[in-house]
């Protein structure tokens, strides 16, 4: 949860949308670093359902950077990065995804489909609930028309996981949030479960390799 690009940019005297552009780079630059760490799967919150209310220029500029962050498939090419998105459904009526966002995103996940190294994913239009309250409506709808169940409608939380917007994405290992924030605001409730939290005062533009190093030190060893 990538928090206080407003407060990086008020300390300098900038405007906020200085501090997500800063931000942004601030991405860039961690993909490099979690790459050589091998990190296996990176999920960040890029806009949230809730970030639709701030002031139009900056929800423009902030629309504009994802769009930005999509483009940059030399550079996640070379890197082995695979690309993803999660988020409202592109064809549900909540949904606000731009179209220009929705092109570059499906032109980014194309592109890097072939990679095989680290998933990067991307939550923009994301909240979680939203997301939880789908799962459930489409996993009860589907445990109905199997009606093989002992109780028809009745679902487990392993197929509510299966409708999950990602269902392929692991459980979350560490959940980190940047700025003094020691809140979770709707990302990933599910999948963070079992998550070690990391909660630093660091501003996600000056979130760099000794505080992602921090981070991965709570992960649980992977299993070779
Ligand atoms: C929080 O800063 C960050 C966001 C609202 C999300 C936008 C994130 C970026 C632009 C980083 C780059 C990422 C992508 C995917 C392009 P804030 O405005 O809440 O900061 P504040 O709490 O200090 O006001």
């Amino acid at each position: 949860i990538m928090d206080g690009n407003g407060r990086w940019a008020k300390r300098r005297g900038l405007p906020r949308t200085a501090g997500h552009t800063e931000g942004e780079e601030a991405l860039a630059r961690l993909v490099r670093v979690a790459v050589r760490r091998n990190v296996g799967w990176l999920t960040v919150f890029g806009f949230s359902t809730e970030n639709w209310t701030r002031p139009r220029a900056e929800v423009r500029h902030i629309v504009g950077l994802h769009k930005k962050l999509f483009g940059r498939v030399a550079e996640l090419n070379e890197l082995n990065v695979k690309v993803q998105w999660m988020g409202r459904p592109f064809d549900t009526p909540e949904a606000r995804t731009p179209k220009f966002v929705q092109r570059a995103i499906r032109k980014a996940i194309a592109d890097t489909a072939n990679n095989t190294g680290m998933v990067l994913t991307v939550a923009f239009d994301y909240g979680s609930r939203a997301e939880i309250a789908r799962a459930a409506k489409h996993a009860r709808r589907a445990s109905i028309a199997s009606a093989s169940g002992a109780v028809a409608g009745a679902i487990t939380p392993h197929q509510l996981g299966a409708h999950l917007y990602d269902p392929n994405l692991p459980p979350v290992d560490v959940l980190v949030r940047t700025s003094g924030e020691t809140r979770i605001s709707n990302f990933m409730l599910w999948q963070s479960a079992g998550a070690r939290v990391y909660f630093t005062d660091c501003s996600w533009p000056d979130f760099g390799a000794a505080e992602i190093d921090e981070a991965i030190a709570l992960a649980r060893p992977r299993s070779a």
